[in-house]
């Protein structure tokens, strides 16, 4: 059968110059906006908040200008700010006051996360709230889930732990969860222990395809989550793999993630253009805290446009297939486009 549409296209196409010229379209400011076929809105982003013990706290984080370790009042305000500008979610991650063995600050039904859900849902209760789920931040000697006597991280127990951890944050009142341990099972592992305690409306987002990546460096100064010894290899994917990236989402997906999440975003724009490609759920992507940092750091020296850099970077991510985007920037980009519009 003759696509009608295809052929269509084909005939542009064939026009040359000087029948055809592009930039006739980018003549005037009113054509450019005519033509733009990306746009971003504040909706698209998820802001992450790093929650801290005590009152009044906002502690600036070093590597990444801009944001702070903040304590549960003054979370509420930011939740406040950025519902303000359009935001419609945060992400939150926690500092505990103490770190174990066994990360139990993780799954604490007093824990610092729990804590901040139950606030931000009181004050704001049409703000989602998104958790992250993993143990780095929670135990002593930084790793993503409890270790072996050989050091080696014992997949299938953290499973229970990752499990309690997401059941204590439905329970504090969290909309989505979002594991991020890079366990096998952890998607199944959640969401059978969130169908069985009856919390069947919160949703996953699956950090799916999560590299082990040297982006995520300021992160781990600002969540103190470093691992003590060794590295996050045994776990998190090794980024010069695209095709198994795909089986990882493919595996998220059919252990009932709602939503799939690429993480870096920049050096992995074609794994998010391939999973909007092979998938039809949402497309999350995590602008991470190195690509934040490069971009802050050329700006404060005087070397890039900071707005424009960070509108075109944002831009990239959706363009390439990302329905949400994560990001440390999302305040300042819903400010710009709100001047914008
Ligand atoms: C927790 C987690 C990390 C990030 C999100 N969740 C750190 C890691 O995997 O080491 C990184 C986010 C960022 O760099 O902005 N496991």
């Amino acid at each position: 059968m003759v696509d009608p549409f295809a052929l269509g296209r084909a005939d542009a196409e064939t026009a040359r110059f000087p029948q055809a010229r592009p930039r006739r379209l980018r003549r005037m400011p009113a054509l450019r906006d005519m033509m733009r076929e990306t746009s971003l809105r504040p909706a698209d982003f998820v802001y992450p908040v790093f929650v801290t013990p005590g009152r009044d706290a906002r502690i600036p984080i070093g590597p990444m200008p801009g944001q702070a370790q903040v304590s549960v009042d003054n979370l509420v305000r930011e939740g406040e700010e950025a519902a303000s500008l359009g935001i419609r979610a945060l992400l939150l991650f926690g500092l505990p006051p103490r770190k174990d063995a066994l990360g139990t600050g993780a799954y604490a039904p007093d824990g610092i996360v729990q804590e901040a859900v139950a606030a931000l849902k009181s004050a704001l209760p049409g703000l989602v709230v998104i958790t992250d789920v993993c143990l780095c931040e929670y135990t002593d000697h930084g790793h993503c889930g409890t270790l072996r006597a050989d050091g080696s991280i014992a997949n299938d127990e953290t499973l229970d732990l990752l499990a309690r951890t997401a059941v204590s944050h439905a329970e504090a009142g969290a909309d989505v969860v979002a594991p991020s341990a890079m366990m096998d099972g952890q998607v199944a592992a959640l969401r059978s222990a969130l169908d069985a305690g009856g919390w069947t409306d919160v949703a996953v987002m699956a950090y799916a395809s999560k590299m082990a990546s040297a982006f995520y460096g300021p992160f781990r100064a600002a969540a103190d989550s470093a691992p003590q010894s060794g590295d996050r290899k045994s776990h998190q994917m090794d980024g010069a793999n695209a095709r198994e990236a795909m089986r990882e989402l493919r595996q998220d997906a059919a252990e009932g993630a709602d939503i799939l999440m690429v993480k870096p975003a920049l050096a992995y724009l074609d794994i998010i253009a391939r999973a909007r490609g092979a998938f039809d759920l949402p497309i999350a992507a995590y602008n991470v805290s190195g690509e934040y940092a490069m971009l802050r750091a050329a700006a404060a020296n005087g070397w890039l446009d900071e707005r424009a850099a960070m509108l075109e970077t944002l831009t990239s991510i959706k363009r390439a297939g990302a329905d949400v985007i994560i990001t440390y920037f999302a305040k300042d980009a819903a400010r710009l486009l709100r001047e914008e519009a």
